[in-house]
């Protein structure tokens, strides 16, 4: 069984599975809380984690009854341990471990960003090694991942991530919480070429990503003048969409450089921003130059979900790797500190 709540999702799932995947989804239960924090244009820690506590135990109830078992049914708890906002964090956990110590079974502290990273495992099998670029609200970084808990960072945000960029050019625009989506329907419309906006960092040494310039100029075009919705957001969209080539293709680089051996491997597109189906197409007809292959979970297992983190609990479990249940919470938690 897997737990999710480090955002703004409240979500349980049991997944069954060995080996390298696809593993076998018999549950994925998801609440989402947009409809709280909608009002405040992004979400607010302490709403998310009161949600949090008012949803868990119905949910877990409801993956459990989805997926036609009882507790005593399961082999293991994992639940994320972080990073993400700590309120929600704890809920989860700490409802892990209750089910974990009622139940008598062995718990699994999950890093998020595993979780997502292996997703393409859980989805598809990929075979490690293999090129990841994730891109979510929180977090936006290129690594390979060797093994599970061995991810070598290449590239990461110096400043805002990409999902995040998206948030903010829709709220400058007015469109409602969570931005990424409407922009993308606003983009299809658009004329790309209309405003001529910065990508920050492209062609620079080593893999990483910068989108405050972005925002910046979005902002001050907003200011200037009256904007057209649909153009300022293909345009914007272009420019996130040329500055993901240009990082993923220097990691390509160095991906190939330290794994020559590496036959078409794959690449593979994690987190909410991956859900972008313009990003989807750029990134894959990149791949396919380059000798990748590109790898998307479904969209369902793209955004926050708990599938991934019950995945995340066999990976690990399958190598004996189990938490106490003095594990703590952590708001901060880079995937290269995991091993
Ligand atoms: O992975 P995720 O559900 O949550 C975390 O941040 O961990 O990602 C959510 C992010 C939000 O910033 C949202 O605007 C963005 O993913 N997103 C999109 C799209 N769908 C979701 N961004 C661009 N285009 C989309 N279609
Ligand atoms: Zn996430």
């Amino acid at each position: 069984m897997g737990i999710e709540s480090s955002c703004d999702e409240t979500a349980a799932a049991v997944v069954r599975g060995q080996g390298a995947g696809p593993g076998e989804i018999l549950s994925n239960t998801i609440f989402s809380q947009l409809d709280e924090h909608r009002p405040y244009g992004g979400v607010v820690p302490e709403i998310a984690a009161r949600a949090h506590v008012e949803m868990l135990d119905g949910i877990v109830a409801q993956a459990l009854a989805g997926a036609g078992i009882g507790l005593g049914g399961v082999d293991a708890v994992a639940a994320t341990a972080g990073p993400g906002l700590i309120g929600g964090v704890m809920v989860g956990l700490v409802t892990a471990k209750a089910l974990a110590l009622a139940a008598d079974k062995p718990l699994i502290a999950v890093n998020h960003l595993e979780a997502h990273g292996l997703s393409a495992r859980l989805a598809l099998g990929v075979e490690f090694p293999f090129l990841l670029l994730l891109v979510s609200g929180g977090h936006c970084q290129l690594l390979v991942a060797e093994g599970v808990g061995r991810f070598r960072l290449y590239g990461t945000t110096i400043d805002d991530a990409a999902g995040e960029a998206f948030d903010k050019t829709a709220k400058l625009l007015g469109l409602a919480y969570p931005g990424g989506p409407r922009i993308e329907e606003l983009a299809r419309d658009g004329n790309a070429k209309r405003y001529d906006l910065p990508r920050p960092m492209r062609g620079r040494d080593g893999a990483d990503f910068s989108f405050s310039g972005l925002k910046t100029a979005v902002r001050q075009l907003t200011l200037e003048q009256q904007v057209d919705p649909a153009d300022l957001a293909a345009s914007f969209q272009a420019a996130v969409i040329d500055i993901l080539r240009d990082r993923g293709r220097a990691a390509m680089d160095m991906f190939r450089r330290d794994f020559p051996q590496a036959l078409a491997p794959a690449f593979v597109v994690a987190g909410g921003v991956a859900a972008n189906s313009a990003i989807r197409n750029a990134l894959a007809a990149l791949a396919s130059t380059e000798g990748f292959e590109m790898k998307v979970p479904p969209p369902k297992l793209c955004t926050d979900n708990a599938a991934m983190v019950a995945w995340a609990g066999i990976e690990r479990a399958q190598l004996g790797l189990f938490d106490p249940l003095s594990v703590t919470a952590r708001a901060r938690w880079l995937l290269c500190e995991v091993a």
